[in-house]
């Protein structure tokens, strides 16, 4: 699959004991992992304030079930950019795959493909966007404008003629947050992996994070929503706006004819202090009135999760670190359970919910939870 040299990864085994959670993948993600790596994938930035809010908006809501709906049969499809997908959850971007394994990328395609699912590739990917096309997974790609605009150009054009089927601008990173166990752990690359669609590029040398040299560098963080028609005008795939927060920048996106904004802070990873998704994703709806399509990602661990999401109206969500634990622990099969372990829960949530389509996951399916007793108001 790939002629670059591989991760020093410990080999696998014994069997995967049964993993039933996500949950479980990341404990075994962790053994496998170097630190370093770990922490790269795991982390947020500043205090990790915005990472754990992302968890615990889910728990600020209750499911309302129905009982006596016919649920013999529980349907999953759920339109996204026009094309069908066979269930609401896709493949968030996320940078640097060769490191949990050895194929990266190319193995987490084939995760995605075997059950039909949009995988988004990032920029910063360490395959190249045609070797990730050769598997035929349903394809987006993420973009980073960078200061090169020639090579921008380039990559979109590459995307459009490899098959992807929108270019995914995320708009949350000027500049790279702080991630603070990347500063202390002076992240890099492991030798033989590259940015595999920027010449083969590594990282430059760096006294803390060597991404966020990188950044620094090569990232455009000038860009403005005055430059997004150049970037339309670059191929006619729809654009995505991934990393809307508030409602204003919503209505802008849906001005400039986004087809589609994800709700999202980058998994915790830009700014902290940021709202958790969940949190802003009814304004968002709102504010978009229908005219563009709202995806969500961040804290996404588990189908009641999914079910909260789409009953505050997103149209399909996104995971980002799940599926890189399944890809740690078992490449290609390890992203598909993940997948599977999230769309079976699904299913099985709609099912005990009396919501049989997701058509059915309207605002009256949840419920703010009741609030949590504070200390000292059981005296
Ligand atoms: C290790 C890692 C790398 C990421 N790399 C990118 C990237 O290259 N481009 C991008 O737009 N988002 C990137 N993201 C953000 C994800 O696309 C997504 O917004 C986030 O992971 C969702 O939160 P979750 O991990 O809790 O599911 C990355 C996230 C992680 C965890």
């Amino acid at each position: 699959v790939s002629r670059r040299s591989e991760p020093d990864l410990p080999a696998i085994e014994s069997p995967l004991t049964p993993a039933l959670t996500v949950e479980d993948l990341e404990a075994a993600a962790r053994e496998r992992l170097p630190a370093m790596v770990f922490d790269y994938y795991a982390g947020g930035s500043g205090e990790e304030w915005t990472l754990r809010e992302n968890r615990r908006a889910y728990e600020r809501w209750v499911i309302r079930p129905r009982v006596l709906v016919d649920v013999s049969n529980v349907d999953l499809r759920a339109t996204v950019l026009g094309e069908e997908l066979p269930f609401p959850i896709l493949l968030a971007p996320t940078a640097f795959q060769r490191m949990a394994h050895r194929y990266g990328e190319v193995a987490t395609a084939g995760g995605a493909a075997a059950l039909d699912a949009v995988m988004v590739v990032s920029t910063i990917a360490t395959a190249t966007l045609e070797e990730i096309a050769a598997t035929g997974v349903r394809r987006w790609f993420q973009l980073y404008v960078l200061k090169d605009r020639d090579l921008t150009a380039t990559l979109v054009k590459r995307a459009h003629a490899a098959g992807y089927g929108a270019v995914v601008l995320t708009v949350d990173t000027p500049l790279l947050g702080r991630r603070l166990r990347d500063e202390r752990n002076k992240f890099s690359l492991p030798p033989g992996i590259g940015l595999a669609n920027l010449e083969g590029s590594g990282l430059p040398e760096s006294e803390g994070s060597g991404l966020s040299s990188f950044f620094q560098d090569r990232h455009d963080a000038s860009l403005t929503w005055d430059d997004v028609s150049w970037l339309r005008s670059l191929s006619p795939l729809p654009l995505v706006l991934k990393g809307i927060l508030t409602a204003e920048d919503a209505r802008l996106a849906v001005d400039i004819g986004a087809g589609a904004i994800v709700v999202s802070n980058h998994g915790g990873r830009q700014l902290d202090g940021a709202p958790a998704t969940l949190d802003v994703l009814p304004e968002i709806v709102e504010a978009a009135g229908g005219r563009t399509e709202v995806l969500v990602d961040g804290g996404i661990r588990r189908g009641s999760d999914v079910f909260k999401a789409l009953a505050l109206g997103a149209r399909a969500v996104l995971v980002g670190r799940p599926y890189l634990w399944g890809l740690a622990v078992n490449g290609a099969e390890g992203v598909q359970q993940v997948l599977e372990i999230l769309r079976d829960d699904l299913i099985h949530t709609m099912a005990l919910a009396g919501r049989a389509r997701v058509a059915d996951i309207d605002r009256s399916a949840v419920a703010a939870a009741p609030r949590a007793p504070e200390r000292g108001d059981d005296r």
